[in-house]
C-alpha cells in the first residue's frame, strides 16, 4: 500500500504523450504547481460542487472564467456544448489556452470535448472532485457529450495535461456518492485485483486513508489498460464489466432512483460464478449498494440491448469465474439473456 500522507505521481502514457495523475490531500491549493495557469483559463464545474474549489484553481490562474453548468447528465449537451464554446470566443481564447474542469464525470466529460474542439484542441486539466470521477472516468482520455438522448454519441479520445486528484475534495461527498464510486474500484478489483478485493473484503474502506489508497490502486490499474488498448479496441472493454445490465437499468429507470455505480452493482453479480458472487455482494453490501435488480428484469435485459457493446447479434461480456481474473465472451444476444436470466433466478 502507499504512504498514506504521501502526494504521489502516475504517469499515463497515450498515442499523444504522457500526462501525470498527481494524487493527494490539499493539492488543490498548490495547482499552479501543476498546471500551467499563467494564461486565460476557463474553469468548468456545476452547481453541485462547493464552488470555493473551482475559486481554488482561479485564485491561481492569470486569467480566470469560470463558467457553472447545472449538476447532472442533463449538462452534457450540444446545448452547453455551444454555451461553452461561445464563452471561449467571447473571452478571446487562443490556441495557446487552457481549459480546467472541476467537478465530477459530467463536467470532465464536458469540458474535455470542448477543449478537444475548439480550434481542433487546446490544453486540458481535469480536477475530479467524486470518488466515480477519480477512480474511473478523469483517467483514459475519453470526452463526450450525449445527443438525442444517446449518451456518448459525440466524443473523442483527447487526453488531459495532467489530473489533479485532492481527496480531500471528497470531504464534502454524501456518503451515497462515496459507495456510488467505490462500486467502479470494486469492479476493478473483481476483474483484475485479487490483493485490493482482499483489502476490500477485510477492511472499512471508506475511512479516510484506506479511500485514498484505493483509489490509487484503481488508478493504476487503469493506467495499466488503458496504456494497452487506449482506444477501446479490445481488453479496455474490461471496464464495462456489469455495465450492459447497468445500462438496461438506467435505460428502464432513467437513473431516478438509482446512481450510476448503484447500477454497477446489480450488474456485475449477474456476470460472476456463484462463489465468486457470493463474496462479490459481501463486499457491495459492506457498502449498502443493491446488488439485486427490483425491476423487471425481461425490460432491463431487453433495454441493454441497445448497449454499444452489441455487434449484430453478438454481444461481448465480461464474466468473473475467479476474484481478480476476467474472461471476456462473446455470444449471440439470445443466449447472453438466457444466462443472464439464469443468474437472476438463482
Ligand atoms: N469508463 C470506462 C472507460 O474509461 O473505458
Amino acid at each position: 500500500m502507499f504512504n498514506k500522507e504521501e502526494i504521489m505521481e502516475i504517469s499515463v502514457k497515450t498515442s499523444k504523450g504522457t500526462y501525470k495523475v498527481i494524487t493527494g490531500r490539499g493539492i488543490l491549493r498548490d495547482a499552479a504547481k501543476y498546471m500551467n495557469l499563467c494564461r486565460r483559463v476557463l474553469i468548468v464545474t456545476d452547481s453541485g460542487v462547493p464552488a470555493e474549489y473551482a475559486r481554488a484553481v482561479a485564485g491561481q490562474a492569470k486569467a480566470p472564467v469560470i463558467y457553472t453548468v447545472r449538476e447532472g447528465e442533463g449538462s452534457k449537451s450540444l446545448e452547453s456544448y455551444k454555451i461553452l464554446i461561445e464563452e471561449l470566443i467571447k473571452h478571446g481564447f487562443t490556441r495557446t489556452d487552457c481549459i480546467v474542469a472541476v467537478g465530477g464525470g459530467v463536467v470532465g466529460d464536458l469540458a474535455g470535448f470542448v477543449a478537444a474542439t475548439y480550434m481542433r484542441g487546446i490544453d486540458f486539466y481535469n480536477v475530479p472532485t467524486t470518488v466515480l470521477s477519480q477512480v474511473d472516468s478523469s483517467v483514459g482520455g475519453k470526452t463526450a457529450i450525449d445527443v438525442m438522448d444517446i449518451k456518448n454519441v459525440a466524443g473523442a479520445f483527447y487526453p488531459p495535461k495532467a489530473v489533479l486528484m485532492d481527496f480531500d475534495t471528497l470531504s464534502t461527498l454524501p456518503q451515497r456518492q462515496i459507495s456510488n464510486g467505490l462500486a467502479e474500484a470494486v469492479k476493478m478489483a473483481v476483474t483484475m485485483d485479487k490483493g485490493l478485493f482482499e483489502v476490500m473484503e477485510n477492511e472499512d474502506i471508506t475511512a479516510k486513508g484506506n479511500i485514498d489508497n484505493i483509489i490509487r490502486r484503481s488508478v493504476e490499474i487503469k493506467k495499466r489498460v488503458v496504456e494497452e488498448d487506449e482506444h477501446e479496441a479490445s481488453l479496455r472493454r474490461v471496464l464495462n464489466f456489469g455495465h450492459t445490465v447497468a445500462h438496461g437499468i438506467e435505460s428502464v429507470n432513467g437513473l431516478k432512483n438509482y446512481l450510476h455505480g448503484e447500477c454497477v452493482a446489480m450488474g456485475m453479480p449477474l456476470c460472476c460464478a456463484p462463489h465468486v458472487r457470493e463474496r462479490l455482494v459481501r463486499v457491495l453490501e459492506g457498502l449498502h449498494l443493491p446488488t439485486k435488480v427490483d425491476m423487471d428484469i425481461d425490460a432491463v435485459i431487453e433495454a441493454s440491448s441497445h448497449d454499444k457493446k452489441l455487434s449484430g447479434d453478438n454481444i461481448t461480456e465480461i464474466y468473473v469465474n475467479k476474484i481478480g481474473e476476467f474472461e471476456m465472451v462473446q455470444m449471440p444476444f439470445d443466449e447472453y439473456k438466457r444466462q443472464i436470466r439464469e443468474a437472476f433466478i438463482k
